[in-house]
């Protein structure tokens, strides 16, 4: 088996100092000539000027070369880093949607509170960076209620107290699942708090108003949006102007009412957002 020989395309750091140290033994040599021998002209001053110009501009160029490839290495590193965060959360992302087919009250569930939360966002000015956060947090954000029995998941009709205790748990248990994840630093901080109310009354820290990452707010509604216009096992998906109604009833109390109002407009300027499509 031919063995490939991989060839280090930087020049190494031995070779030039080699360079430096031939460039300054031929000027000592020269100045030490000059010195000693005042009137013989042992090697021109033109030729070692030339050397030394020749071996300095070699170099130059070498530092250059090195450079714009050490620019590319790093380049490619980035975007290499890039898909494995988001094969990554392709892999996670897929273990909801599957968990998510198996109900088919909540098929398409994050897909389509990941579109409204994403809309909202880019309306109310958030940066793409700042809206590609939102979409990966959109798409994970009940990734902790995997491990919770289908029992309580797909129960046909309302919860009683001790199911809602561990219907709760799932925001805190996303973040120990996700926990390996150390990229998603925002998109945790959302997942975590996307059940808290604007008056301290949600879960799981009963954190209230602006103390709430804007981006679970922001998901807080879309969530909300999404489970008023979808057909429940003991309901059938609530009227376009009861959903808004509700919307306005929840303003100021349940969720923030800056983006309500912006939220509103945009389900005016966006009909597609009612589609339930997953
Ligand atoms: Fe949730």
């Amino acid at each position: 088996m031919i063995k490939e020989q991989k060839r280090n395309p930087f020049i190494s750091n031995t070779f030039k100092l080699w360079m430096v140290a031939v460039i300054f033994l031929l000027t000592f040599f020269q100045l030490y000539s000059i010195n000693r021998y005042p009137h013989a002209d042992i090697v021109s001053d033109e030729i070692v000027l030339g050397v030394v110009l020749i071996l300095l501009g070699y170099l130059w160029i070498q530092e250059l070369r090195d450079r714009y490839r050490l620019q590319a290495v790093n380049m490619a590193l980035i975007k290499a880093q890039g898909q494995l965060e988001r094969a990554e959360i392709d892999t996670i992302a897929t273990l909801i949607l599957t968990e998510e087919a198996k109900d088919p009250y909540m098929r398409g569930h994050s897909k389509r509170v990941t579109r409204c939360a994403v809309e909202l966002a880019r309306e109310l000015g958030l940066s793409e960076k700042e809206c590609k956060t939102i979409e990966r947090a959109g798409i994970l954000h009940d990734i902790g209620k995997i491990g919770i029995s289908d029992l309580i998941l797909h129960k046909p009709g309302r919860l009683n107290e001790e199911e809602w205790v561990v219907i709760k748990k799932h925001p805190r248990r996303a973040i120990e699942i996700l926990e390996p994840l150390r990229f998603l630093t925002k998109e945790k901080e959302i997942i975590c708090h996307h059940h808290e109310r604007f008056d301290g009354k949600g879960y799981p820290d009963g954190s209230k108003g602006e103390e709430i990452p804007l981006g679970a707010r922001i998901m807080s509604i879309a969530d909300t949006f999404d489970a008023m216009n979808s057909e429940r096992s003991y309901r059938k998906p609530l009227p376009e102007e009861v959903i808004i109604s509700e919307l306005k009833n929840a303003s100021g109390n349940q969720l923030d009412s800056r983006i309500v109002t912006t939220f509103l407009k945009l389900l005016t300027k966006k009909p597609s957002l009612w589609e339930r499509e997953g």
